[in-house]
Formats: C-alpha cells, sequence, structure tokens
C-alpha cells in the first residue's frame, strides 16, 4: 500500500506555524556511513561513478556501517513520540547498533511511531532489513522521488549485481512525502521534501523542522544533499520559527570524503549568520568541515568518540543530543 501526501503550500509572504513541542532528543544509533572511504569510492568508481544508479554497484558488505538515528520527541504535555531516522547500510551491523542503543526493544514493542527514510542512498537505506526483523509493519515515509527499486527493495528484492538482498519483506504502510510544501507530522514537528538530482542516481532528500518552545528552530537532516544553507533559508522564508534558529543535527555534506571545496568553505562561513546556538554536525560532516567550524568558534556539540566513530567533535555513535 503506497500513499502519496500533498504538502501544504504556503507562500513566503504568510509562514507557516507549525506549533511546538516542549523539547527534542536525538541518539545517534550509527553516524558512520562506511569504513573506509578510498575503498568506497574505488567500488563507486569501478560500477560507473557518481551518475550511475546505486543499485547495480557492488559495495563490500564488511566496508558499510550506516546512517541511523532515534528522536524523541516531547510533545507541551509531556508525551512521547519516537521516529526513526534512516535504516543504515549493512543490516548485520545496524542489529548490533539497535541492541547496543535499545532500539532493538523500541522496535519490537511497537514504541517507534515510523520510520522516516531521508533519502534512498545506500547508507541510510540499505540496512532495512534490521529494522524489519522487528518491526516488519512499521510505517515508512519515504521522499517523493524514491525509485522504484526503492519500493522494490521494502518489498524484498534482491539486487544481484549490488550483493544485497532484502529477505524481510516490509507489510506495512508506505507514505510518498510529496515535494513542494511543508508535511506537518507532529505538533511543532513537520518534514520537507527538497526535489533535487543526487549522486548514484537517486531523487530527492527529506529534512525536518522542529519548533522547540521557548528556544526556536531545530533543523534535522540524513546528508542534507540540499544544502545546510538551501535547508535553513527555507524556514528562514516559509516557517514562523525560521526566524528564530536555534539547533541543527545531522549530516551536513560538506567535505564528506576528505579535502574541503573553497564552495564548502564558504558555505560553512555563511552558516555563520543564522546563529545557531547548538551544533551537533556528524556522519558526512568531514574533519576540515569540522576544523573549520572549531576556528570560527561555532557552537559545536561534542561527542565521546566510541563504538566506532572517531573523534569528539562530533556526536558519534551512542551519543544523545538534548534540544
Ligand atoms: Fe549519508
Ligand atoms: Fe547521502
Amino acid at each position: 500500500m503506497i500513499e502519496e501526501r500533498q504538502p501544504l503550500i504556503v507562500s513566503a509572504g504568510s509562514p507557516a506555524d507549525i506549533g511546538a513541542c516542549r523539547s527534542i532528543r536525538l541518539t545517534v544509533v550509527s553516524e558512520v556511513g562506511w569504513w573506509d572511504t578510498p575503498r568506497m569510492l574505488a567500488q563507486m568508481t569501478a560500477g560507473g561513478g557518481p551518475e550511475a544508479s546505486q543499485w547495480g554497484i557492488g559495495f563490500d558488505a564488511d566496508n558499510a556501517a550506516g546512517s541511523c538515528s532515534l528522536l524523541e520527541v516531547e510533545a507541551l504535555d509531556g508525551n512521547l513520540t519516537r521516529i526513526l531516522i534512516d535504516a543504515g547500510w549493512n543490516a548485520g551491523y545496524m542489529s548490533e547498533r539497535f541492541r547496543a542503543t535499545g532500539v532493538d526493544r523500541l522496535l519490537e514493542n511497537g514504541d517507534i511511531a515510523f520510520l522516516f527514510l531521508s533519502h534512498e542512498h545506500l547508507d541510510h537505506f540499505w540496512g532495512i532489513e534490521a529494522v524489519l526483523k522487528l518491526a516488519p509493519e512499521i510505517p515508512i515515509l519515504v521522499p517523493g522521488g524514491l525509485r522504484q527499486e526503492g519500493i522494490d527493495w521494502l518489498r524484498g528484492r534482491e539486487f544481484p549485481q549490488a550483493g544485497i538482498a532484502n529477505h524481510t519483506p516490509h507489510r506495512g504502510p508506505v507514505v510518498r512525502m510529496l515535494p513542494g510544501g511543508i508535511h506537518p507530522l507532529l505538533p511543532g514537528l513537520a518534514s520537507v521534501t527538497f526535489d533535487l538530482p543526487i549522486l548514484l542516481d537517486i531523487r530527492g532528500e527529506q529534512s525536518l523542522y522542529v519548533h522547540v518552545a521557548e528556544k526556536g528552530l531545530v533543523c534535522v537532516t540524513g546528508c542534507c544533499h540540499q544544502g545546510v544553507l538551501a535547508l535553513v533559508d527555507y524556514a528562514r522564508d516559509h516557517l514562523e520559527t525560521g526566524k528564530r534558529p536555534y539547533g541543527l543535527y545531522g549530516g551536513l555534506h560538506l567535505s564528506p570524503f576528505g579535502p574541503m571545496t573553497d564552495t564548502q568553505a564558504e558555505t560553512v562561513r555563511a552558516l555563520g549568520r543564522y546563529g545557531f546556538q547548538k551544533i551537533a554536525a556528524n556522519h558526512c560532516t568531514g574533519a576540515e568541515a569540522l576544523a573549520l567550524m572549531r576556528e570560527l568558534d561555532y557552537p559545536l556539540v561534542a561527542g565521546t568518540g566510541r563504538s566506532g566513530s572517531v573523534g569528539t567533535d562530533h556526536p558519534g555513535n551512542g551519543d544523545a543530543v538534548l534540544f
């Protein structure tokens, strides 16, 4: 069953009020996409390069880790709603991360309201079997442009060229979140699907916006392929809470594979003018981008650098961030 959900259309002149929540807490289930970047890039090149479809590229499973976070939204009345953001890459590794963070029990007990798939990339999606083994009927919100291969993957397909198979078909609802506006999800929580072509031949990424009462806007991303400035500018132009940027969490896709370009450095510098008070950048936020943020005195949230994460300048595996 696939539903297509139309967004609310708001014009820049009349920003939308998405309500408010009391707080949010993000637990980093895993932020390590893969272990060895040169090896991953060499396999991508051998499979046809960044323009090729990921579904036909053979990557080593033992180099795969994955991106996945648990978002807990505390409503104004104290009620808690849990959302899983992304499913990681290597299903065996993700099962271990679920055990280590207690997400396994939450999934088994039906205590996670839905899986929010930020985008179709392998390091966020190919670990889906680890989720489905525990919660085969969990509702899944996917970006509107998810390819048919992505739907087939959920339904339990094998991709021999990529060397992957999902043996646990999804049995719950799938919702395509269409681009062009705002999707209110809970009081204080909304998503927006950004429609753009992304490397490895996928389409679109959806991000979360949260209005935390008495604090302001928190932006939550998977990889932020639309660009972090586009993400924040969208909120500024379309959301009431966008006038008060407070926090940022997730992958910012800045120097993800190593060296930072001049344009990426400019983006990091431009981020400073929004006045964020808490920046928890991890996953595809590269070491050079983090180093420049530190140099510019940005309010970076530190991590413990354990369970596979390297470095303490960002929230890593098993760490939690409160906004
Ligand atoms: Fe990623
Ligand atoms: Fe990505």
